[in-house]
C-alpha cells in the first residue's frame, strides 16, 4: 500500500490590496509593513464571494493536476476559520460544487495549522482503508473577518484557498507521511481569537460596535509564540525521522510574516531551502502551505522522493510540523 499526494492547486481572487492602498485606509506606510512584515501585496475577495468559491477553484485546479476527474473523490475535507455559514459544511457545498459524488464531507477548525492537522486526518483514514482518494482543502476568506481600522492586524490578511490531492494506491510501498507533531495549546487562546459570532457570543450590536467578530491579536505575543513552537516542532519532527537538517529538499513555515519565516528557519538551520511567497499573498491562514506547495510542484521544483518539512502556528493555539515525502 502507498499513500502519495498526487495533486496539486491554488486559488486566489483577482483584486489586489497593495500597501499604498492600504495607506490610504488607516495610518500605516509602505515601508512599515514591509520592514515588519515582508508583505507587498494581498488578494481581496468581492463581497459576493465565499470561501467555498475560493475552495471550489483550488480544488478544481488539484483534481486537474492530478489527472482525476469529481468522480473519483471519495473524500472533501475543508480547512477553514471562515465557513460559508455554520451549517451545511462548506465541505459539502463545495462537494456540490465541484459535481462530486456522494461521499463523506467534513470541514475541520485549526486556523492557520488546519492544513496540517488535515494531512494528519486525511493520512490516517487513507491508511485505514476507509477511503482511497482525498481532496483536502484549505481556505479562508479573511477579509470577512477583518477589522479595517486595526492597522495592526488588517495589513497581514489575504484571501486564498489551495488544494491536495491524496491518493492510497495498492502498487508500492511509498507513504508521504514520513513524521509528524500536531499539537494544540487551548490555555493560551487569548492571544489571538475571534471571540463573537459563536454560542459564547451570539451575534449582536454590541458584538459589531466591540469588533467581537473580527481577528483579535495580541502581535508581539503571537509572534515569539509561532517562532517557538515551529522551531522546536520542526526539530522534534527531524528527530523522530532520524533526519538531519542537509536531508531536507525544502521547507516550508505558514507565511504570516517574514521575519517569523526567518526566525524559524535560523534556529532549524534550513535558511538556504525555504520557501517564502507572503510578500505577494499576506497570511493566507490555512491556505498559505499548500499555496507554497504548489507553487513548487509546478515549477517542477520538487523531485519525487525529496524531503519538505513543513510547519504551521495558528489560532487555538494549534501548531504542527510534519515532515512529507514528494
Ligand atoms: N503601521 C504602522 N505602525 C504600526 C502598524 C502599522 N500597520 N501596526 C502596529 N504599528 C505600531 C504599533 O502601534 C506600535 O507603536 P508604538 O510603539 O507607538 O505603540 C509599533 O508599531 C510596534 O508594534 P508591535 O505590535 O510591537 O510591532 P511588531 O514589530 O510586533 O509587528 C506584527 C506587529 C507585524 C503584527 C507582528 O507582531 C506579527 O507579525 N505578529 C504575528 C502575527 C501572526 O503570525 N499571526 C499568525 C496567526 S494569524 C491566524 O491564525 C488567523
Amino acid at each position: 500500500m502507498g499513500i502519495r499526494i498526487i495533486g496539486t492547486g491554488y486559488y486566489v481572487p483577482e483584486r489586489v490590496l497593495t500597501n499604498s492602498d492600504l495607506e490610504k485606509i488607516v495610518d500605516t506606510s509602505d515601508e512599515w509593513i514591509q520592514s515588519r512584515t515582508g508583505i507587498r501585496t494581498r488578494h481581496i475577495a468581492e463581497e459576493s464571494t465565499a470561501t467555498s468559491d475560493l475552495a471550489m477553484h483550488a480544488g478544481q485546479r488539484a483534481i486537474e493536476n492530478a489527472g482525476l476527474t469529481p468522480a473519483d473523490i471519495d473524500l472533501v475535507v475543508v480547512s477553514t476559520i471562515t465557513p460559508d455559514s455554520p451549517t451545511p459544511s462548506t465541505a459539502t457545498i463545495v462537494q456540490r460544487k465541484l459535481g462530486i459524488p456522494p461521499c463523506m464531507a467534513f470541514d475541520i477548525e485549526a486556523a492557520c495549522t488546519g492544513l496540517l492537522y488535515g494531512l494528519d486526518i486525511v493520512h490516517a483514514m487513507l491508511a485505514a482503508k476507509h477511503r482511497k482518494t482525498a481532496l483536502l482543502i484549505g481556505g479562508d476568506k479573511l477579509s470577512g473577518v477583518t477589522n479595517w481600522t486595526d492597522r495592526s492586524t488588517c495589513i497581514l490578511f489575504g484571501d486564498a484557498a489551495s488544494a491536495l490531492v491524496v491518493q492510497r494506491t495498492d502498487e508500492g510501498d511509498e507513504d508521504f507521511y514520513v513524521a509528524s507533531e500536531v499539537s494544540a495549546n487551548g490555555y493560551e487562546a487569548g492571544f489571538l481569537q475571534i471571540p463573537g459570532f459563536g454560542s459564547a457570543c451570539p451575534p449582536s450590536q454590541e458584538g459589531i460596535d466591540a469588533h467581537a467578530y473580527t481577528i483579535q491579536m495580541n502581535g508581539p505575543k503571537t509572534f515569539q509564540m509561532a517562532v517557538i513552537s515551529m522551531s522546536n516542532a520542526c526539530r522534534n519532527v527531524m528527530e523522530k525521522a532520524h533526519v538531519t537538517h542537509d536531508q531536507i529538499s525544502w521547507a516550508i513555515a505558514h507565511q504570516a510574516n517574514d521575519r517569523i519565516i526567518s526566525a524559524v528557519a535560523d534556529r532549524v538551520g534550513i535558511s538556504d531551502r525555504i520557501y517564502r511567497n507572503v510578500a505577494r499573498f499576506g497570511n493566507t491562514s490555512s491556505a498559505s502551505i499548500g499555496i507554497c506547495l504548489d507553487e513548487l510542484n509546478r515549477s517542477g521544483q520538487l523531485k519525487r522522493g525529496d524531503l519538505i518539512l513543513t510547519a504551521a502556528f495558528g489560532a487555538g493555539l494549534t501548531w504542527a510540523a510534519e515532515l512529507l515525502r514528494w
